[in-house]
């Protein structure tokens, strides 16, 4: 197994292995531009980053958040807004103001306009330092979905069935949540090719499928978001836990 894959044995040691890893790079970088997904997957790691923001407040004085993405059809203070979930475990724990939080709107009237404007301020104030990325089920990074053809900036994607099945969206206050949500604002791929670091984190027996499909570098079919990523940037690293692991690599790199 690739040294670039971390193994670990459970949830908290995964979220405890990646914030690390942020320290590490905010005491590098103190004006680290952090691309930050939603989900399950990350929410402990920033919670980790929020104790320690209470210890040491100066280290995150001048980090700088980007959202990956967010739902369209979701108005802001929506429980299941992705806006919702980066204000309660990023940006307000982590004291970030508005000047280094660069946002998608939630439900804006243009989306493509919104698009743009993302896109302009990641060209001004990017590259993204440091991506902290999940994969979905269907292996979509952001709201990258499997298709041939990857877009390579802030876009409309068109959500894949899996992604409107997320559990984020049952904490929506609308009716038929997974009917409402149809399409996605997201970064694309090269936003996140051009990143200067990327971790990629895994956790549970539902992404094992996925995380294998990123891993194997030796399929031919049409890559899903997740191995076109792992395939191509040069500084990606994967911390997973076992669980996630396939039986037969549960034994290699464990940390
Ligand atoms: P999760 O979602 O972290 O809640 O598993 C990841 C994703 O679907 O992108």
């Amino acid at each position: 197994m690739s040294e670039r894959v971390v193994v670990v044995p459970d949830f908290e040691t995964m979220s405890q292995s990646a914030a690390d890893s942020i320290f590490e790079a905010i005491r590098r970088t103190p004006s680290l531009l952090i691309c930050a997904a939603t989900g399950s997957t990350p929410t402990r790691t920033y919670g980790l980053l929020a104790e320690c923001c209470t210890r040491s407040p100066e280290l995150f004085r001048r980090v700088r958040i980007i959202k990956l993405d967010e739902w369209c059809g979701l108005n802001a203070d929506d429980p299941a807004s992705c806006e919702m979930y980066l204000q309660q475990h990023l940006v307000q724990p982590l004291k970030i103001s508005g000047d280094r939080y660069i946002a998608f709107r939630s439900n804006p009237e243009n989306r493509q306009a919104e698009c743009e404007r993302i896109a302009g301020a990641l060209a001004h104030k990017g590259p993204i330092d440091l991506a902290i990325l999940g994969i979905g089920v269907n292996g979509h990074i952001g709201f990258n979905e499997p298709h041939a053809v990857f877009a390579a900036h802030a876009h409309v994607s068109e959500l894949a069935l899996e992604s409107r099945q997320h559990a984020m969206l049952s904490k929506s206050t609308v009716d038929n949540p997974q009917e409402l949500v149809r399409y996605g604002l997201t970064l694309g791929m090269s936003d996140l090719l051009q990143a200067r670091q990327v971790i990629i984190l895994a956790s549970g027996s539902s992404k094992r499928q996925s995380l294998q499909r990123m891993l194997d570098t030796s399929a031919t079919e049409p890559a899903s978001p997740a191995s076109f990523l792992w395939q191509h940037h040069t500084n990606a690293v994967c911390i997973c836990d076992q669980a996630a692991m396939q039986d037969d690599h549960r034994d290699a790199a464990l940390l």
